[in-house]
């Protein structure tokens, strides 16, 4: 648990394997009201959230792994991501060891070994075995602002999870299939679907437990500013 916001920061990670262990709902309103503290374009708090456990979140697995093993895959309502041969460096190369990191590395799935890649994505839509998975939406009017107002709320809950003993995953994969998810919770057409995130404990045993990303360093993105210009 942590209980300072440095550890808290410190020991965030996108966790991608769970132990069962129910969190209860209390304690879930309560990290939603944490993260609802987080700031918002003129406090307009453009958020939604859609909170799943038990039927309701195995319902929403099962129609999601049919969406997904038929190839219903959406584009995007809000242009998430480029296309895969579509990044830009120093993004293409980041995203190359990111993969290299959590497929071979971690998971130990060779660069060619596609069925692996696959089951390990299929787990994004059980919320990788979390008892709680969430769908969090923000209103498209205005759309930007929001996006990033929904980012802070994000990194709020994803920070008031770690002061709970709790860990987290954001999950994009599920917006590819917005449809299966607009159909399920009822998403007003005035709002986007942003993304998933997965809430409970972390199974600390799974080969996923000890799999940490790096950083660039301060330098390679501050620039410090102290003088004017001649
Ligand atoms: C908006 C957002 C969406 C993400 N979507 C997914 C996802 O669908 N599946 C997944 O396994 N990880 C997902 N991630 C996790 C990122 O891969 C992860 O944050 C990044 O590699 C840094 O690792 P860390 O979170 O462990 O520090 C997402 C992260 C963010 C912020």
């Amino acid at each position: 648990m942590s209980t300072t916001v440095e550890d808290a920061l410190l020991t965030r990670r996108s966790c991608r394997a769970f132990r069962p262990d129910p969190v209860p709902r209390t304690e879930v309103e309560r990290l939603l009201a944490l993260a609802s503290r987080s700031a918002s374009n003129s406090n307009c708090q453009p958020w939604r959230v859609h909170v799943l456990t038990g039927a309701a979140k195995r319902a929403l697995t099962a129609d999601l792994l049919r969406a997904h093993d038929e190839g219903r895959r959406a584009a995007s309502e809000f242009g998430y991501q480029p296309g895969a041969g579509e990044w830009r460096e120093p993004f293409r190369s980041r995203r190359r060891r990111f993969g290299e990191g959590l497929y071979r590395d971690a998971l130990g799935i060779e660069p060619g070994d596609t069925a692996g890649r696959l089951a390990h994505h299929r787990r994004n839509y059980d919320f990788f075995g979390a008892p709680v998975g969430m769908v969090l939406t923000v209103s498209r009017l205005p759309l930007r602002g929001a996006l990033v107002d929904a980012g802070l709320f994000l990194q709020g809950l994803m920070l008031a999870a770690r002061g709970a003993g709790l860990h987290t995953c954001a999950q994009a994969s599920l917006i590819d299939f917005h449809p299966v998810l607009r159909r399920h919770l009822d998403v007003p057409a005035d709002h986007v679907v942003v993304c998933g995130i997965a809430l409970g404990y972390a199974d600390e045993d799974h080969r996923l437990g000890a799999h940490r990303t790096t950083r660039e360093p301060v330098s390679a993105f501050a620039t410090f500013h102290d003088r004017v210009a001649d």
